[in-house]
């Protein structure tokens, strides 16, 4: 595998509306992220993704974008973009933006044009079919935020128009080469701009398959999930070689695909060496336990469920590429919440857990994505009615699990462990009034455990979860183990071991072993014979006795050993 200029970074997303508010209007923004661009650099990260700051109605928090070529005016100007990124540079950081291109939103010029006109060139851009009131839809697929993927074009009650999203986020037709010479044009323009590269939204979906049709229901609602017809559409790498080949390539650009249910042959495609992407996500942890019924009928992640998930994808990529890994995004509840027991973060106890989880992730080979929040142990927050939830996706699985039959109390409990806004109640930046998100008020509450849980309080303690990765940064850093934290080949240790995960990461020169007791009580845990320097160690002790460490509920441990 070639080395690329970013494989030794650390990355981080920002969710511009939730990270930073620089004026008071509750609502985070670009000159918040540049007041916080000295706190990334000393955190020791390389890269920012900015979720979506372009123009858009917000009708999916940004992802639905009405001017691609402008900043909307809740999150700053280009102005405000232009000293970003040059600040962002002096400190060796790369901004990357979102790019959002399988939809736009329904206040785009092109779709209004469409709707003006849908036999003209622009109603081509789109995916338009006739369907006189009352007639069947063209298929009956369910669109990510429920309901049919089909709504009429508005202005008319005779045709109708694709939308696998929000119905204000209308499909582009990829089919079209006119949408994607646009597309490519808009990219090179940000690149142009000193852009380092994007994340790529939603991407596995640009291509449909052709023509629609229906799918057995698997629902009562008698539609079928998106993701059935994905496994038929054919072609979608076609598409995406040609976007590299256009953009990202010409200016060695990185690229992380948002890709879901991509099939396996593809992987080297998609991030091999001549992949149309840098990485992508690595998603297998975030669909154990998921259920197609909806969030209701899931089930709660296992220690042993999370380090199968995470060996497979190690597996996976080995030889062909690198992942980004991750705990949580914008789109995930808090990974402290979700992947360890319930109740184990609020536990005494409770910071070596999120440490030790996130110790677990980091280690891992691949480019480690924090979200913001995660390097402070942000939790899940609580919301005690349906009516206090912002998230379009949130709302949707409530009526889903009170069809299911579920009380409003239960479908409150699904909604509060898997909601959206989980993640982007505002960063903890210290005790004071709003968390210090805000002068005024934050247009999603504070998770009100913010007095505790900052980041002030936590770089005044010495064992805080923000101290511990910082640790787990500085040692990707250092030049005697960066060979084998960035590049060593991950080998699991001792996988048959219930409730431990535990690998080494092989370098050339040196070998680390990476060892988490997964599990609130204490246990042996055999090492390998001899030479063990602790590297880092979640908790004050270290327990060794004749090659057997006596580990404490959730110690993570990472060690200098011998190559054997
Ligand atoms: C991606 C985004 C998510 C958004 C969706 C539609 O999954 O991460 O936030 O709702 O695409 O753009
Ligand atoms: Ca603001």
């Amino acid at each position: 595998m070639e080395q690329k200029w970013w494989h030794g970074k650390t990355a981080y997303q920002i969710y511009p509306k939730s990270f930073q508010d620089s004026n008071g209007d509750g609502i985070g923004d670009l000159r918040g992220v540049i007041q916080r661009l000295d706190y990334l650099r000393d955190l020791g990260i390389g890269l920012v993704w900015l979720s979506p700051i372009y123009c858009s109605p917000l009708a999916d928090q940004g992802y639905d974008i009405s001017d691609y070529y402008n900043i909307d005016p809740r999150f700053g100007t280009m102005a405000d973009m232009e000293e970003l990124l040059r600040e962002a540079k002096k400190r060796d950081i790369g901004i990357v933006m979102d790019l959002v291109v399988n939809h736009c939103s329904d206040e785009h010029p092109w779709f209004r044009e469409a709707c003006r006109d849908p036999d003209g060139p622009y109603g081509q851009y789109f995916y338009i079919r006739d369907c006189p009131e009352g007639q069947k839809l063209p298929c009956n697929w369910r669109s990510y935020f429920g309901g049919p993927v089909w709504d009429y074009l508005p202005g008319h009650k005779d045709k109708v128009y694709l939308h696998l999203f929000h119905r204000k986020q209308p499909d582009l037709n990829w089919e079209n080469p006119e949408v994607r010479r646009a597309v490519y044009e808009m990219i090179n323009w940000w690149l142009d701009k000193g852009l380092a590269g994007f994340r790529i939204d939603a991407i596995i979906n640009i291509k449909k398959a052709l023509p629609f049709r229906d799918y057995p229901a698997d629902r009562p609602d008698g539609l079928c999930s998106v993701d059935r017809m994905l496994k038929d559409a054919q072609g979608v790498l076609d598409f995406l070689d040609e976007m590299a080949e256009e953009t990202f390539r010409k200016y060695d650009a990185f690229s992380v695909g948002e890709v879901f249910n991509e099939k396996p042959e593809e992987l080297p495609r998609f991030i091999g060496d001549r992949g149309c992407f840098s990485t992508m996500f690595d998603f297998a942890e975030t669909e154990i336990g998921q259920d197609p019924r909806g969030w209701y009928a899931h089930k709660r992640v296992t220690a042993e469920q999370y380090k199968a998930a995470a060996f497979a994808s190690q597996r996976k990529a080995e030889g062909v590429g690198y992942f980004c890994n991750i705990i949580e995004n914008h789109d995930e509840p808090r990974g402290v919440s979700r992947y360890l027991p319930a109740g184990a973060c609020a536990g005494p106890g409770g910071d070596a857990a999120k440490k030790m989880l996130g110790g677990l992730n980091f280690m891992l080979r691949g480019l480690p994505f924090l979200y913001q929040g995660q390097e402070i142990g942000m939790e899940n927050t609580r919301c005690e009615t349906i009516a206090e939830v912002d998230d379009i996706s949130a709302r949707d699985q409530y009526q889903v699990a009170l069809h299911a039959g579920l009380s409003p109390a239960e479908a409150m409990e699904v909604v509060n462990l898997y909601s959206r806004d989980n993640a982007r109640t505002p960063f903890q930046w210290d005790n004071t009034k709003n968390a210090g998100f805000t002068t005024g008020k934050p247009w999603l509450r504070v998770n009100p455990n913010y007095t505790q849980l900052n980041l002030e309080a936590q770089r005044r303690t010495p064992d805080s979860v923000w101290n511990f990765y910082r640790a787990l940064i500085a040692l990707r850093q250092d030049p005697v183990y960066q060979e084998a934290v960035v590049y060593g080949r991950t080998e699991p240790y001792l996988p048959e071991l219930l409730n431990l995960m535990a690998y080494y990461r092989r370098g050339k020169e040196k070998t680390l072993l990476v060892v988490g007791n997964f599990q609130g009580r204490p246990r042996r845990i055999p090492l390998p014979e001899g030479g063990q320097k602790v590297l880092l160690n979640n908790l004050p002790a270290f327990d060794l006795r004749q090659d057997i460490l006596y580990a404490k509920p959730w110690q993570f441990v990472v060690l200098d050993v011998e190559p054997q």
